[in-house]
């Protein structure tokens, strides 16, 4: 058998042309451009790309696009006055601090200093708060664009069995409440699990978030499986996901590739959660 292969590109920018018909209409009502602005610190050039690509995404959408570049040395109360300032401009729909932080800034204190209706990021323990109840709010975008593709593939996930490798706080955790919010029986797999692959191959829905090269092979999967691999690990090889993907291809019934699936969903998302930001402040 060989997996149908999940086009993540293709549905993020069926995505984004749905966000930004929403914008010109938005605009033609109220007046006013949805704006997101994204603040990087430091020089790291993997995060000086993906800043990059989210600007152009926002203007490709209709929106404008604000970015603060700050010099690495940048104090910690200096982020956090520009937050402030951010909160309080009316202009601004979503606020962005790109990840990682340098080390003498402490992420969480920043992250929990942006206003939660701007935390287009879904970082904020607030938004982290509202998900876990099903209340409104923001959905982290890398889980968010997986759950998009997901019900995409399968239409209604309702009690499905799924297994969610890696537990972290912005892929594991909110991925594992949003497949809990579509009624499927959820397991959390990490490091500490005891034989990962009976656990996987019970799984009709697995998502891999644990940043280990091709870790998830094609004996681990229940045939027929769908697979969203969300790891972007850079090897000798070039980039790969966290499931081997040629390996796993051979079981699975979709599969996501690296890059090309999750990657463009997450921007798609951010685009969307800068809408939905906007429209909700219109009221
Ligand atoms: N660094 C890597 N991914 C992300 C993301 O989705 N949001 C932010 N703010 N930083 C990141």
């Amino acid at each position: 058998m060989s997996a149908r292969r999940i086009d993540g590109k293709a549905a993020a920018l069926a995505l984004r042309q749905q966000v930004a018909a929403e914008v010109a209409r938005f605009q033609g009502t109220t007046g006013r451009v949805p704006g997101l602005v994204t603040v990087l610190v430091g020089e790291d050039p993997a995060s000086a790309v993906y800043v990059r690509s989210k600007g152009r995404a926002t203007v490709e959408a209709g929106m404008q696009s604000f970015e603060h570049k700050l010099p690495a040395d940048t104090s910690e109360a200096d982020l956090l006055a520009l937050v402030e300032r951010l909160n309080a401009d009316p202009t601004i729909d979503g606020i962005l601090v790109q990840l990682p932080l340098p080390s003498h800034i402490d992420a969480n204190k920043v992250l929990t200093r942006i206003d939660p209706d701007k935390d287009v990021d879904g970082f904020h323990p607030v938004n982290a708060g509202r998900l876990a109840i099903g209340l409104p709010g923001f959905v982290a975008c890398t889980p968010l664009g997986c759950l998009k593709l997901l019900r995409a593939e399968l239409g209604d996930l309702s009690g499905k069995d799924a297994v969610v490798i890696g537990r972290s706080n912005i892929v594991g955790k909110p991925m594992a409440l949003l497949l809990l919010g579509d009624s499927c029986t959820v397991t959390i797999a990490h490091s500490r699990t005891r034989d990962l692959p009976a656990v996987v191959r019970r799984a009709d829905i697995v998502v891999a978030a644990v940043g280990r090269p091709n870790m998830v092979k094609g004996d681990w999967l229940k045939p027929g499986a769908t697979v969203i691999d969300v790891g972007i690990n850079r090897t000798d090889d070039g980039l790969v996901g966290d499931v081997d993907f040629a390996d796993a291809s051979t079981v699975a019934g979709a599969i996501t590739p690296v890059p090309g699936g999750v990657g463009p969903m997450t921007i798609a998302c951010l685009i969307r959660n800068t809408f939905v930001s906007a429209a909700r402040r219109e009221g």
